[in-house]
């Protein structure tokens, strides 16, 4: 199943037919994992603040890096334009491959992409845990010499500044729509 057609079925799952209105959609919840300095993080750090979250992996060919480069610029363009705006925003990168992505190869990936991006991995159960809770589905590929990639849904979530949930967006979303539902999605 391709990207793609793993964030359709997740979001079939979550959103009833025939809207996308955050009302109806519990997405979000607590999570305990580790940021790219080693520092533990949870959902209580990032309250106050609006959280745009990808769910990837570091050895991702495309999806990741075009979804978190877009992002960076998000943030660059908002700050651009409303740099009170773009200080409430948060940046986060959560692994769904932590037995690959530790500490220190998340902390080398997320430098390449924007400063205040900040990569989380975690145990398998943590990462198991907060990738169901904000509706993300992954799984090993078997590639030839026993490695393997992730296949994992591709969508960016923006949570509020009390840990809700707002919207989604496509992970191939255009810089200047992701940037204006930025601005007028965060509060002045
Ligand atoms: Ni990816």
């Amino acid at each position: 199943m391709t990207a793609r057609a793993l964030a359709a079925v997740v979001l079939a799952l979550l959103i009833p037919a025939g809207t996308l209105a955050s009302d109806d959609v519990s997405l979000g919840g607590p999570f305990r994992l580790i940021d790219q300095t080693g520092t533990p993080r949870t959902e209580a750090d990032f309250h106050g603040s609006y959280p745009l979250i990808y769910f990837g992996f570091t050895r991702c060919p495309d999806l990741c890096p075009r979804s978190l480069g877009t992002m960076g610029a998000a943030m660059d363009e908002l700050s651009a334009r409303a740099p009170e705006k773009a200080r409430r925003l948060a940046l986060l990168f959560i692994t769904v491959d932590p037995e690959r992505d530790t500490v220190a190869v998340m902390k080398d990936y997320v430098g390449k992409f924007h400063p205040r991006l900040v990569g989380l991995t975690g145990s398998a159960q943590e990462i198991e845990r907060v990738t169901r809770n904000y509706g993300t589905l992954y799984a090993p590929v078997p590639e030839e010499g026993g490695d393997y990639a992730m296949d994992h849904s591709g969508f960016i979530v923006l949570m509020g500044p009390a840990g809700e949930y707002l919207t989604y967006f496509e992970s191939d979303v255009r810089l200047d729509e992701l940037v204006a539902e930025l601005e007028r999605r965060i509060a002045p």
